[in-house]
């Protein structure tokens, strides 16, 4: 990965977690000053990253944080089903004053980790079919990701911003059952998604795109993406032989997957071991 032709000072948000620290060294290899906010302390921060501590819920700290930022990549909240009232707190109200503090500092970049959860009810073939489908989400997690898009929209819209809506199937360092050979977004495509908010094209505007790399059995559309630069490189399949590829994916007809089957409960902290299916 080559250095940024216009390095930026960008802040992360969840910059302790398993997404922000797969980034965080391609980040650094582009040039990038990184500020790492998060409620707990990001290991190891190098010559051009600085730790921030703090809720994305609180507007005092937010507004401090950003300031003088030039982008925003905002991955920071709760990453799976929890009781309603702290996906509200967390992933709702986070994003409206992560992007609140953004439009107090004049920042015109931001990228919001949406979720397949914010349309998990739809028949997974219709993501080919369709770049951008409307919200059906398949748990309370998945309706406040579709939270954050609206909020993205909003912000876009009334303040000119740019902002990606990132629709994430899997993030990790490598995908990890058959699901995820169709669903894996890998750490440098990230990255490149990261430079394709950052550019000028589609701005200001919303964007909602899939974030997914460009896996051999993928089922997204890219289109969307590809309108603003983000052009995914890595292909998942280069990891099937790790993965057992004769299993079968039980609960391959919707985009929720098992979050979209009945033993999967709304408001529960369903299953952990389950939560990458
Ligand atoms: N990992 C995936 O496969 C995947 C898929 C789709 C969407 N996403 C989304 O991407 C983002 C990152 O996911 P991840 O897998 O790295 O999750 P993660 O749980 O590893 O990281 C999230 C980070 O957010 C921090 N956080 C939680 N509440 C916070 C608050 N109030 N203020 C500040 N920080 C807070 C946590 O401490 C954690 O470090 C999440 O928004 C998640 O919903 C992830």
């Amino acid at each position: 990965m080559s250095a940024a032709p216009n390095p930026q000072t960008i802040a992360l948000t969840g910059g302790a977690g398993m997404m922000a620290t797969l980034l965080r060294p391609y980040l650094a290899d582009a040039g990038h000053t990184v500020r790492l906010l998060d409620l707990a302390e990001a290991a190891a921060p190098g010559p051009n990253e600085s730790v921030h501590v703090g809720s994305v819920a609180d507007p005092v700290f937010m507004t401090g944080a950003l300031k003088g930022a030039t982008a925003v990549v905002h991955l920071g909240g709760l990453h799976r089903e929890k009781a309603w009232a702290d996906l509200v707190a967390t992933n709702i109200t986070g994003t409206q004053v992560t992007l609140e503090a953004a439009r107090i500092n004049g920042v015109g970049r931001v990228l919001l980790a949406s979720s397949t959860h914010a349309v998990g009810f739809h028949p997974t073939e219709a993501a080919a079919q369709d770049a951008v489908l409307i919200p059906r989400p398949d748990t309370y997690y998945g309706v406040s990701k579709a939270a954050v898009e609206a909020l993205g929209s909003l912000y876009a819209d009334k303040y000119g911003m740019k902002v990606v809506s990132a629709r994430i199937g899997t993030g990790g360092e490598r995908p990890g059952n058959v699901r995820t050979l169709g669903s894996w977004l890998s750490p440098a495509d990230s990255y490149r998604l990261v430079e394709a908010t950052l550019n000028d094209l589609g701005a200001p505007g919303h964007h909602v795109v899939w974030a997914v790399s460009a896996n051999t059995r993928g089922w997204a559309s890219l289109e969307a993406g590809r309108c603003i630069g983000f052009e995914p490189v890595d292909d998942a399949e280069a990891f099937a032989e790790g993965v057992d590829t004769a299993a079968q994916d039980s609960w391959a007809g919707l985009l929720g997957g098992f979050w979209a089957s009945e033993g999967h409960k709304v408001g529960m902290d369903n299953y952990p071991e389950l939560a990458g299916k």
